[in-house]
């Protein structure tokens, strides 16, 4: 795993997100603000909705098309526990976002 630039720290509004693609990857990175930021898998696997076009509730992310929400700390669904998500480690330097992708 290695840390790699997605976004700067201000193209991301508060409590959205944004789809981002490294190495083949595809994963969904959301600004919670406070400076706190979260990557996670992009497709919901309930039935592959469109996670970055999701929102914040706290600190999971809510799916658009049937609302599961998942914890971005550990990637658990709150809905449903069978499901889960990929989450990656995030860290903000000198103003850009970087996660730790696989
Ligand atoms: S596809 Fe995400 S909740 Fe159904």
């Amino acid at each position: 795993m290695a840390f790699v630039r997605v976004a700067g720290a201000h193209d991301i509004p508060v409590g959205h997100g944004t789809l981002v693609e490294s190495n083949g990857l595809l994963f969904a990175v959301f600004n919670a603000g406070g400076g706190r930021y979260y990557a996670c898998g992009a497709i919901c696997p309930h039935e592959d909705g469109p996670l970055a076009d999701g929102w914040l509730e706290g600190d999971s992310v809510v799916c658009p098309w049937h609302g599961f929400d998942y914890d971005l700390e550990t990637g658990t669904c709150r809905v449903d526990p069978d499901l889960s998500i990929p989450v990656y480690p995030v860290r903000v330097v000198g103003g850009a976002i970087d996660v730790d992708v696989p």
